[in-house]
């Protein structure tokens, strides 16, 4: 049972709801930030309702996307609204696992209460992170952070991008539950590619059907063909796809928004490419589940 609309949703494996959630993981500095932001804007653009989710402690997103300092410096993370985590588990941060904690609150107000304005349309929800929260962690924060990544019920057009800490291992399964596809971010070096290797297990391992590879500031296919050689000598991962995104001289001159390469760009040209093949898988993933549903 969906923990947003009350109707519709599954225990495990693929939501069975019509949006697209898209979690993007891989070692820090490889660029997960600014894919995040690229992809959110780039989709909201071609006119989809994006919610970004900043799930990463450092919280670089909301100025990744463009979101003014002046506004990024009051919010509070979900982590740390401990009245709105009071009121929906029933304890209050740092109470630790009371015995009257609620595992699977109602936040279907999340959005609407605590998410902020970004260009485009876009919105930001900064989720903060639970120090070593670990997949069984029963604390009050860490049980809305699962609930509210596993429990959203999206409609078609809908998308949630979500942008990680290197690993995604304190989600556990409440991930699984609730995003459709991974992005394994990776550059060209064997300690990012190693790290790459990692999540995309760990994900495969959490039942996100959809592992995408992303090679991030490629200057060449001998970077391309440098990475695929070190995940082969990692033992192999049988990913959906691999992405190719260039090394692109017109970053730093925007950064830290991506806004003004939106317009025009080498690489927000690669991840509009990219956006529309997730938005292909996603229409094609309907059209099974839909196949499915009437045959059974
Ligand atoms: N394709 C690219 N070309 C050039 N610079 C890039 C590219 N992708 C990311 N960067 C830069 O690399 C740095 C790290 O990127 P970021 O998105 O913050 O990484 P992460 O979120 O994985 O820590 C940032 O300064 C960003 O502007
Ligand atoms: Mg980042």
């Amino acid at each position: 049972m969906c923990g947003t609309c009350g109707a519709h949703g599954s225990e495990a494996g693929t939501p069975t709801d019509d949006g697209t959630r898209i979690v993007v993981v891989g070692k820090g500095g490889v660029g997960k930030s600014t894919l995040t932001a690229l992809l959110a804007r780039t989709m909201a653009r071609t006119g989809a309702r994006v919610l970004a989710i900043d799930a990463d402690e450092q919280r670089n997103l909301g100025a990744t996307l463009g979101v003014g300092l002046s506004m990024l410096s009051g919010v509070v993370p979900l982590a740390s609204q401990a009245d709105y985590i009071e009121e929906k588990t029933g304890a209050r941060p740092g109470e630790g696992a009371g015995g009257m904690l609620r595992l699977n609150p109602d936040t279907s107000d999340l959005v609407s209460r605590l998410s902020i304005p970004a260009p485009d349309g876009v919105r930001l929800v900064v989720m903060g992170g639970v120090q070593r929260a670990g997949g069984g962690c029963l604390c009050p924060e860490h049980a809305l952070l699962a609930a509210s990544i596993s429990g959203m019920c999206l409609r078609r057009g809908e998308v949630v991008v979500m942008d990680t800490h290197a690993g995604v291992e304190h989600f556990g399964r409440a991930l699984a539950r609730g995003f459709d596809t991974a992005l394994v971010v990776v550059e060209p070096t064997f300690n990012a590619t190693q790290v790459g290797m990692e999540t995309a297990r760990l994900a495969y391992e959490l039942g996100i059907g959809d592992i995408h590879l992303v090679v991030n500031r490629s200057r060449g296919p001998d970077d391309v063909e440098r990475v695929l050689e070190i995940v082969d000598r990692l033992g192999g991962f049988d990913f959906s796809c691999t992405w190719v995104l260039p090394f692109d001289e017109s970053v730093p001159a925007t950064e830290p928004s991506i806004g003004g390469l939106l317009d025009g760009s080498p690489l927000a040209d690669a991840v509009g490419d990219l956006s529309r093949q997730l938005a292909a898988l996603a229409a094609l993933r309907r059209h099974q589940a839909n196949t499915l549903a009437v045959t059974a």
